[in-house]
């Protein structure tokens, strides 16, 4: 099984991703909608609930470990190594590899929640790959409790999104990072408001196409996922209005097991 965790609903655009690009492989995903947001607690917080949530994922028989969220991969990433012994994907990694293929100005700009953005893992992680790279970054706290409320078409969420925006804009980006897995479901407000011309990098999309490399060279690894398109689906608090975005999501019903980390 392919474990996928996330604070809450944001992960699943990467298990939406991973479904259209691995269809038929089994998933377990975590939502931790009992101790969501991540973005706003300080790092040793959070490693702590990537622990907490890989532990859950493993007793549950997952074999790989997707980190679906940017606030964990952005300050998990080496306690997660150090601990265990299976293969671990974050997804800021594969979003930067991305950008600097299809940047042609490689002027970027990353979006993200304060924990992310604080971090500074974007810049360090595109400036090792082309130190010529100019990097800008927003961090855009409201846009988090936005989705989780199902806010997705409201004029206020536009006006967030414009403000948030503008400085990107000045800078005149020509690619931009959405540096959290919550924000693809506000990519056509996004669009919208950055304008055309900037190529939006979707770090769910990346990293499900680095978990399908990996795959294909790791005959031996892929040989221990299950592939009867099981899936399952926890949180840590069960509430309607995750029920209706999850259905937003993935376009279809999914039934949701509670449960206590
Ligand atoms: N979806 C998460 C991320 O990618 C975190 C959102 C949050 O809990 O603040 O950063």
């Amino acid at each position: 099984m392919i474990g996928i965790f996330d604070s809450g609903i944001g992960g699943l655009t990467v298990v939406k991703s991973i479904v259209e690009q691995l269809p038929g492989y089994d998933i377990i995903y975590f939502g931790d909608t009992a101790r969501t947001p991540y973005g706003n607690k300080s790092p040793e917080t959070v490693i702590n609930y990537a622990l907490e949530n890989t532990d859950f994922l493993l007793s549950k028989g997952a074999k790989i470990i997707v980190m679906a969220c940017n606030t964990a991969s952005s300050v998990a990433m080496e306690r997660m190594t150090g601990k265990y012994d299976i293969p671990i994907f974050e997804v800021i990694t594969p979003a930067v590899e991305l950008s600097i293929k299809t940047s042609d100005k490689l002027r970027i700009g990353i979006i993200g929640t304060r924990a992310t953005v604080k971090s500074g893992i974007y810049e360090k992680k595109l400036k090792g790959v082309n130190p010529g790279a100019r990097v800008y970054s927003v961090a855009c706290p409201l846009f988090v409790p936005l989705v989780e409320e199902g806010w997705l078409k409201k004029p206020e969420t536009r006006m967030i999104v414009k403000k948030y925006l503008h400085p990107l804009k000045v800078r005149q980006i020509n690619t931009l990072i959405l540096g959290c897995t919550h924000y693809p479901l506000l990519k056509n407000i996004i669009r919208h408001k950055i304008g055309k011309r900037v190529k939006i990098i979707d770090s769910s999309i990346a990293v499900a196409e680095k978990i399908k490399d990996f795959l294909t060279n790791y005959p031996e690894i892929d040989k221990k996922l299950g592939k009867n398109g099981k899936s399952e689906f926890f949180v840590s608090d069960v509430t309607e209005q995750f029920e209706k975005t999850a259905r937003t999501v993935l376009g279809k019903n999914i039934f949701l097991e509670q449960t206590r980390i």
